[in-house]
Formats: structure tokens, sequence, C-alpha cells
């Protein structure tokens, strides 16, 4: 399905010429027979000033908007009665955990610190674990055709399973989140080997996916129980820790996590956005951003729109609320995009003239623009500052987790003013796939 060219209003135009960007030839598709991508291009390229003209109207339009988001600021100081420490690590069930372990070390700087499976006599699962920095990603595979990792990887394909929490005791947090309505997936229990002892203990949030809580403090070997040594270095790209982490759930649902990460692990509103503040021609989306003292969820649902919304197309893909992206945090957004870009990572694509407009919108910043644009990174600033971030293409087969870099210098935000940009790139993958 094409994007629809000749549309009058701003909304279409600003989709359109997104559209008739620097990949127009791939985007659009060039059969045996039709123009050629020169062809192709030159009638996009005459009407491109006007096109970008009117997107920057569309993002001064968008930025009204965006004074209307309500802030609470008070979560970030408020108790944290749970003892959430930090994100211990985040668990990706996939189908081949070797083959995506390899990927998240080659592409993402990641290296290897630990594994279990077969050579550890573990005769049900595989697991690696990669770790840069304080982020810790664990892909895990089965070796059973019909255990519940088999089966969630054919119905959801490769998707995050479980963000788990290190907490100072694991059965305080698990007897107060239960009691505060938490549905458990699995009671406090020990997990032991030769190097000691790990309390771990898991609760059920939005989808099938879980919360686990672990206390390692009695426990001195490589990963968790079970695991051995297995050390792969790779020469890391900047990426710190865990930034965010963002769930699609269902129309109607987003109020209801956003309580329950309020109600049962002590969450705060931090930023609120409306279908009227995120929103193209075709599809809309809400979100709540949840704060908590180690880590902020965002929250989206779909939002009505002339076609099907992103966040559905997640959720026909996923077949159900999960994770959307993991944001993953920088101190040089500039080495890490120029790493992951030589490593083969694919962002998505910001039109060059996104760049001519940045110093009227965000002021005074320490990089060079043409720095920013020649890796596609984009910026956007808020009261308290500005940040920079980049958003991948899906990094599965369906169009379901993508990664964020993102690189913070005061602002505590998530780029509002680039969402929309963000927002209609999407949207231009997604009508390539047919799903618009
Ligand atoms: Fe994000």
């Amino acid at each position: 399905m094409y994007l629809p060219i000749g549309s009058t209003t701003p909304r279409s135009l600003l989709i359109d010429c997104l559209g008739a960007g620097r990949n127009v030839k791939e985007r659009r598709g060039h059969a045996p027979g039709d123009q050629s991508p020169k062809q192709l291009v030159a009638p996009f390229q005459t009407v491109r000033s006007l096109c970008f003209a009117l997107l920057w109207r569309s993002f001064i339009t968008c930025g009204s908007r965006v004074d209307r988001i309500a802030y609470v600021r008070k979560s970030e100081m408020s108790d944290n009665p749970l003892r959430l420490r930090k994100i211990h690590h985040v668990e990706l069930w996939v189908g081949n955990a070797k083959q995506s372990s390899y990927y998240f070390r080659e592409a993402f700087g990641f290296s290897q610190i630990a594994y279990r499976g077969l050579e550890t006599l573990d005769r049900q699962e595989t697991s690696f674990v990669l770790r840069q920095n304080k982020a810790t990603l664990v892909c895990t595979a089965s070796y059973e055709p019909e255990s519940e990792i088999q089966k969630r990887v054919a119905l959801r394909g490769d998707s995050v399973k479980d963000i788990c929490f290190a907490v100072d005791d694991v059965d305080t947090t698990f007897a107060e989140v239960v009691r505060r309505g938490a549905e458990p997936i699995a009671e406090p229990h020990d997990l032991e080997d030769e190097n000691g002892k790990v309390r771990r203990a898991t609760i059920a949030t939005y989808g099938d996916v879980v919360h686990s809580f672990i206390d390692t403090s009695q426990y001195d070997g490589p990963f968790l129980p079970g695991y051995e040594q297995a050390i792969v270095e790779t020469e890391d790209t900047g990426i710190l820790t865990f930034d965010h982490m963002v769930g699609n759930v269902g129309f109607g649902d987003m109020e209801k996590w956003a309580n329950w990460y309020s109600d049962v692990l002590g969450f705060e509103r931090f930023l609120e956005f409306r279908d009227d503040d995120i929103s193209t021609k075709y599809s809309a989306l809400m979100s709540i951003v949840m704060s908590g003292q180690v880590i902020k969820f965002p929250i989206n649902e779909p939002a009505e729109g002339l076609n099907k919304s992103q966040i559905e197309e997640y959720l026909d893909y996923h077949q159900g609320p999960g994770v959307q992206h993991i944001a993953m945090l920088t101190s040089d957004i500039l080495r890490t995009v120029a790493r992951l870009r030589e490593n083969g990572v694919q962002f998505i694509d910001v039109p060059g003239t996104y760049y001519e407009e940045v110093p009227n919108r965000v002021g005074t910043i320490d990089e060079q623009i043409r720095d920013l644009a020649n890796l596609g990174v984009l910026v956007d600033r808020d009261e308290d500052g500005y940040l920079l971030q980049l958003f991948t293409q899906p990094v599965m087969d369906r169009p379901t987790l993508f990664i964020e870099i993102i690189q913070r210098k005061g602002s505590r935000g998530f780029g509002q003013g680039n969402f929309q940009a963000l927002f209609e790139s999407i949207e231009r993958e997604q009508a390539r796939r047919g799903n618009l």
C-alpha cells in the first residue's frame, strides 16, 4: 500500500513528504517497466520545499499541543517501600537464543557473560546472558516443542518476557504487591548452586509479561544459579543502562495499567499524552508515563484514527499487549549511533530537512547540527534541558520490539517534539508493510 500523493491537507502532505525523502526508490518500489528511480524522485523533489515548510508548521502546531501535557514531578521523590533497587535484567523469550545473543553482541555491543544449556545439564532451556555496563539482557529459548516458551514464541514471535527488579527482600516485596492486587506467578523460592543462593518471586503485568523480584546478596556466581561463566567480550558501543521501557496495551486498557503501576508498584504519573497530542490523519496513540525511582514505564494504547494505528499493528502481530521498545541510555549518542550503524543496525529514516529548523526549535546545543544530521539523530528540548534520541527499526521479524538510543542533557522527558516525527516515520514503514 503506497502513501497518497496529491492530498491537499497539511497532515497528509506531511506524511507524503516524509515518504518522498531520500529513500524514495526503496519505499515506493521499482518494478521492471516502471519509471526510473530518478524519474520517480524528480516530481517529489519539486514539492519537497513546500512539504517541509508544512512539516514545520505541523511541528509548531504540535508544540502547542505539548503545552497541554500534564507534568507530575513529585513522583521522583516519593517513597519506595517495595525497595525496588534497579532493573536486574530484561529477559527475552526467543526462537534461537544463540543467534539472538549474537545479534545483540555484534550489533549493539553487549558482551556475553554467562550461559546455561545442555552443557550445564539444563535439558529444557538455554539462555545467553549479555551485559553492557549496567544493562543486562538474557536471551532464552527452549528445547521442548510443547514448552511455554515455544508456544509463546510461536504466538508472539521473539519478545520481552520478564522485566526483573533487584530488591532487598523478596518476601516482603512479594507479599506487599500481592496484598496490593498483583497476580502471583511464582511464590518466593530459592535457587541454589555451589556459588550460593538467590531468592526470587514473580508477578504478572500486562499481556503475559512478568516482573520478577530477585535478591542476589547471597550469591557469588557469574549470573544466577545454573549458569556458568561464558565470557565473549565485545567492544562496547557506549550503552550505559536502561532508560525506560514502553508497553503497548489494548484499546481502553491504558488507564487500567497506569493504575496498576500506581497501586501495585507505587509508581506515579510523570507525563501524559492524549490522542489529540499525538495523532496523524491515519492513526493516533495515547500514552501515560509511569515513573518509579529506578525506571520509567510509558504505557501506550491505540486511539481511533482513519486507519490502523501503529499500536494496533503491534497488538495484531504480537497477538496482544507487550513491550514495544527498550530505551538504552548513552552519554555520547553520536559515538553510539555511529558504532551501531557500522554494525549494521537499521534506524528509522529522518528527513534531512528536519535539521533546518533544529536551531530555532531547540536553541543552542553542544553538538554540531551537521553531525546529528549525518547520523540521523533527533533532538528535543523541554524546560529542564534537551535530549538526543534515535529509534531502530523493529529488531524482530514482526513489527513489534524496537530499541531507542537516548542521551539526556537535562531533559527528563521523552522527546515529545519528536514524537510526531517518530509516529509518522513508523507509519510510513507500516504503510510499506501494507498494514496502514
Ligand atoms: Fe522511548
